[in-house]
């Protein structure tokens, strides 16, 4: 499974990950971590291939922070194992940890210098002075600040001391790189800026890397993979294209983006395709449904892939994929705008329709009828 979806990657517009066989590289094994009678992570396996950016995505308080320490070795699991490379951190010596955590709040020191804060890690160590100044020199390099080696962080943006905390992560050639909502102190734009950034430094060198984060954006746009978490459990693993167009269960579609959930009724079921009868549509699935006439079930359609329109539409699938509703709130976001239509049943759905006119005549607005409608492949069956 691992191969296949690290190849997809690419894809993406990330580097390649290894794609040979066995590429796991972090191997996460049953891992519990109680805390007094409470699983705060409740038997989490995952495979991480090497040179992968691997995001862990859940709400505060799933258990992501816990689960990277453990990857850290702050902490130990109540049981499971987790191994690096083909051996167990529980017996890796201190001294031989090729792992570095960065944490939420940067911590550097700012008494020192950018150059002094890179270095510091490496005195500690022992470094010979000539290796440590080519080393931190190249890290400067590789974060884009050597012209502000010698100030002070707070003489910094926060964007530019995030790049100095992880200049400072990397010094050491760590084999696994953790980041705990490494751009939490952004604002949004910066952030934005920033992860990119981010997932440049990280693939030139190609560290594996797995970053823990509540904002799904960040976990779309940065990582190769993402393991949707909740109460201490891992619900679904895939590549961000995946998780948002196929997710597995209400909770996973519900979490990531924004959904429109419709619970239906399974009405006819064939080889070849099947029908859900929800309050105010009907739903044309163009396949079979492992399941018996009359099961409840859901059917999830993204905003975006709704098109809303005047006149009735009409299509091969007949009456169903469509309603009418009016539009009873309109929220303009530049690029596109979000219309909420108001359903007979009372229900809401939310279309989002990209503005590709500076202007039309005939925009709809408050109080207008309009017709929605979506195509079968839009649409996403949910049984759990
Ligand atoms: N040292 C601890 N002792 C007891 N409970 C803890 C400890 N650390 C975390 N927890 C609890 O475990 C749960 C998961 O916490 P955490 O891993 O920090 O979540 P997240 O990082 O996803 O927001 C929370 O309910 C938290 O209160
Ligand atoms: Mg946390």
């Amino acid at each position: 499974m691992a191969v296949a979806e690290q190849t997809k990657k690419t894809e993406n517009g990330h580097a390649a990950a290894a794609a040979t066989p066995n590429a796991t590289y972090l191997q996460i094994q049953d891992v519990v971590k109680d805390f007094n009678g409470y699983k705060a992570v409740n038997n989490v396996t995952l495979n991480i291939a090497k040179g992968e950016i691997f995001a862990l995505l859940g709400s505060s308080g799933c258990g992501k922070t816990t689960l990277l320490r453990m990857l850290g070795r702050f902490d130990t699991p109540t049981s499971g194992r987790i191994v690096l490379d083909g051996r167990d951190l529980a017996n890796l010596p201190p001294y031989d940890c090729p792992i570095n955590m960065m944490f939420q709040s940067y911590a550097l020191f700012p008494h020192l210098t950018v150059w002094e804060n890179i270095a510091f890690g490496l005195r500690r160590q022992g470094m010979a002075k000539d290796k440590l100044v080519a080393r931190v020199e190249a890290m400067l390099k590789l974060v884009q600040l050597g012209k502000f080696a010698q100030r002070k962080p707070h003489q910094l943006s926060g964007g530019q001391q995030q790049r100095v905390a992880l200049a400072r992560s990397l010094a050491r050639q760590p084999q696994l790189l953790l980041l705990d909502e490494p751009l939490g102190a952004l604002d949004k734009k910066l952030r934005e800026e920033t992860q990119i950034e981010l997932v440049n430094i990280i693939e030139s060198v190609g560290v594996t890397c797995v970053m823990v984060t509540h904002d799904q954006e960040e976990a779309m746009t940065m990582a190769s993979r993402i393991a949707v978490m909740s109460e201490g459990r891992i619900l679904q693993v895939g590549p961000p294209s995946e998780i948002y167009e196929t997710p597995a269960t209400r909770f996973v579609a519900d979490f990531i983006g924004n959904v429109n959930m419709m619970e239906g009724t399974l009405t006819e079921d064939h080889a070849d395709h099947a029908v859900i009868e929800c309050k105010d549509c009907s739903h044309y699935v163009g396949h079979g449904i492992t399941g018996s006439e009359g099961m409840s079930m859901s059917v999830a359609v993204r905003p975006e892939k709704i098109q809303l329109q005047r006149e009735m539409p009409t299509s091969e699938f007949g009456s169903h994929n469509r309603v009418q509703g009016t539009v009873r709130e309109m929220a303009y976001f530049g690029s596109f705008t979000v219309y909420r239509l108001a359903l007979a049943s009372g229900a809401t759905l939310k279309v989002s329709q990209s503005n590709t006119d500076r202007h039309r005549d005939d925009a709809l607005t408050w109080g207008d009828t309009a017709w929605a409608s979506w195509s079968p492949t839009a649409q996403v069956v949910l049984t759990q």
